[in-house]
């Protein structure tokens, strides 16, 4: 840091700036290249800083840094240096800062920082040191800063930190540590930051092993092999503000946890094989920002599990593969939210009130799950989402309304889903068509029926639905038509979401003339049969043949006089649960459907007996003729043989 500084001064080379190096203001001076293979002499005598970086030094001896009385740091880095003599650092018990990054040193001598009482920084990283000796840091009192990651170091003395009672920064990540004894950071009364990842721990199995930690603020221990935590080991740091534990083995996580830590702003768990979370697990932590819960093999969370958590701004709660379902209310202490992610889990359903009360999301990923429909008013109090992806789930269709209420919607992804373009997907087809703007990618194909398929759910029209019933619920008339009885499970959970399945087969006519591609309406055999999610219920098929004008003539039809949309029997209980709410009693679901209307079946029929009654009078009444002109000729033809009389 300091040498940028000085690398902004102006460069002032000094007479006596060593080849390879270059003097800035007679305090600083850098030395690179692989022809250096010992620490030049003949230094400026003012120097306070040396670099030394990329050169071929092995060695540091007892004289290398002689004559050095004002240096404070020295920095020998990215070379070849495997061993330090143990007096290296005597004649310079001035120092500050030592570093020795990316070297190749196996072993230190015991006592080779002893008389640095003034030493703060201690880069050691990133060399390939196998242990630290018990007495390497002893009487290091001011030393604030220690690097010592990315070694080999695979035990730690219990008292090698013993003393370094102003460390605030340990780094201790990406060694082959497999265990810590109880009272290793006993000492550390000043440490912000401890970095315990990637290495080999197995348990932190001690109450007190961060028991002496009042100022750690940050705690790294991912990339470990924890299989186990004891019940109170985060208890006591109640300034932490960031634990990863991400990338463990853990399956379980003690209750109440993190209930003592009411600074925590990023926790991470993903990456462990978590079967359950306990019902008391996260205290108040009302600056949480960043929680991430992903890869793990639970099935389902407590409901609760963010309730404490009400600043949190991202969740990512994804790539569950095991995770069903979702508790109703565990999105709802979520107000701050902005980004949440439950895309890659095994989620079928959602409920209704799921995303009840996020009221700054901005962002909802759903892509990637199982889900087959979704309620209806879902979406509704997301105000502010501006991207919602729903790709990659067995959509068949979605409720017209379902993003009325999302005014800045600008990015929806709804590809590589099952839809199903009959009639149920008319209110969808018509938003998507005022609203192409906002789809990401505009192929949104049907997938079926036949004769849709392939087609652009937006490009669908009129045409394509004219033959459906208007989307209402209130279009049924209630006082007439015949009640039909579905049966609804009482204890359905609630989760219970209300799924039609309709098939839908199609007539094509046999000896039409009319080319395939001309939008007739097909002959319709619908056979809609609601379950609610327990209980298969009514079914119902009816045949329908709208209009008779636009039909090929091949096509039997009922003759409609009026121009009116033909009707036909379905249950609509897909319309809305409040529809079925309504007529709940006593565990039955009362629908009414509509039937032919009462004066034109009685037309019809009428019509039809008179035609029927007409038809048998003209045969009967041809046949008569018939007999009559036979009975004529036969008298006609015995006279002539007898009487041989002509006509
Ligand atoms: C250190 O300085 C002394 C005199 O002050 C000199 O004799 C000696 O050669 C110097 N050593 C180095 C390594 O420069
Ligand atoms: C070195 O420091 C001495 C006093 O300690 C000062 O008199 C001298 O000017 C400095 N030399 C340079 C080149 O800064
Ligand atoms: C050391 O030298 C290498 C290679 O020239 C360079 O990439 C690196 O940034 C240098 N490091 C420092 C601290 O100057
Ligand atoms: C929220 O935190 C408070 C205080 O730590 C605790 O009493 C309460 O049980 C926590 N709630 C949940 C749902 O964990």
């Amino acid at each position: 840091m300091l040498g940028i500084i000085v690398l902004l001064l102006l460069p002032y080379l000094a007479r006596s700036c060593p080849v390879h190096c270059e003097c800035y203001l007679d305090v600083a001076v850098r030395c690179v290249g692989p022809k250096i293979t010992d620490v030049p002499g003949q230094m400026p005598s003012n120097m306070t800083l040396l670099q030394l970086n990329v050169t071929n030094i092995n060695v540091l001896n007892k004289w290398s840094l002689q004559n050095m009385s004002l240096l404070l740091r020295f920095s020998l880095i990215q070379g070849p240096l495997h061993t330090i003599h143990p007096l290296a650092f005597y004649t310079t018990p001035q120092l500050r800062s030592i570093k020795l990054s990316l070297n190749k040193l196996v072993a230190l001598p015991g006592k080779v920082f002893s008389p640095l009482a003034d030493l703060e920084q201690l880069l050691l990283d990133a060399n390939r040191l196998e242990s630290i000796p018990s007495e390497m840091l002893r009487g290091l009192t001011r030393l604030q800063h220690l690097e010592l990651s990315s070694n080999q170091i695979s035990r730690l003395d219990p008292g090698v930190f013993d003393g370094l009672s102003s460390l605030t920064f340990l780094n201790l990540g990406g060694n082959l540590i497999s265990a810590l004894a109880p009272g290793t950071f006993r000492s550390l009364t000043a440490l912000r930051r401890l970095m315990l990842y990637t290495n080999r721990l197995e348990v932190l199995g001690d109450d007190a092993l961060f028991g002496h930690l009042p100022e750690l603020v940050d705690l790294k221990i991912h990339n470990n092999h924890i299989t186990r935590l004891a019940p109170k080991v985060f208890w006591s740091l109640g300034k932490l503000s960031s634990l990863t534990l991400s990338g463990n083995q853990l399956q379980e996580i003690p209750e109440k946890s993190f209930y003592h830590m009411p600074q925590l702003v990023k926790l991470t768990l993903w990456t462990n094989p978590l079967r359950s979370l306990p019902a008391r697990l996260m205290g108040h932590t009302p600056f949480m920002q960043e929680f991430y819960l992903f890869s793990t093999a639970l099935a389902t969370v407590p409901g609760n599990l963010f309730a404490n958590m009400t600043g949190l701004l991202r969740l990512n709660l994804h790539l569950n593969s095991q995770l069903q379902v979702l508790p109703a209310e565990l999105f709802h202490d979520l107000p701050k939210l902005k980004k949440l992610s439950i895309r890659g889990n095994d989620l079928r359903t959602l409920h209704p009130d799921q995303f009840f009360n996020l009221a700054s999301l901005s962002v909802l990923n759903l892509n990637d799950n199982k889900l087959r429909s979704l309620p209806s008013t879902i979406f509704q109090n997301l105000k502010v989402v501006s991207a919602i992806d729903l790709k990659k789930n067995d959509l068949q269709t979605l409720p017209g309304e379902i993003f009325h209420s999302n005014g800045v919607l600008a990015k929806l992804s709804l590809t590589d889903n099952r839809w199903h373009c009959d009639c149920q997907i008319e209110g969808l087809a018509y938003w998507l068509r005022a609203n192409k703007q906002v789809l990401d990618d505009k192929a949104v194909m049907c997938q079926s029926p036949l004769y849709q398929m392939l087609r652009p759910l937006w490009s669908l029209g009129e045409r394509d639905f004219y033959a459906c019933i208007p989307l209402a619920v209130g279009y049924f008339p209630r006082q007439r038509g015949s009640q039909t009885k579905i049966s609804t499970s009482r204890q359905s959970p609630a989760l219970t979401t209300y799924q039609p399945s309709t098939s839908q087969s199609m007539t094509f006519p046999l000896a039409s003339s009319t080319p395939a591609s001309t939008a007739w309406p097909p002959r319709i055999t619908t056979t809609a049969s609601t379950t609610a999610s327990t209980t298969a219920a009514a079914t119902t098929a009816t045949s329908i043949s709208p209009e008779a004008s636009s039909a090929p003539p091949s096509i039997p039809s009922i003759s409609m006089e009026h121009h009116s949309r033909p009707f036909y029997d379905r249950l609509v209980l897909e319309q809305g649960p409040e529809f079925v709410h309504h007529h709940h009693h006593q565990g039955w679901v009362s629908v009414w459907t509509l039937p032919l209307d009462a004066a034109h079946l009685g037309l019809h029929m009428t019509s039809h007996i008179l035609l029927m009654v007409t038809g048998a009078l003209l045969i009967f009444a041809s046949m008569c003729g018939m007999y009559r002109l036979e009975k004529v000729m036969r008298e006609l033809w015995v006279e002539d043989k007898d009487g041989r009389r002509a006509l």
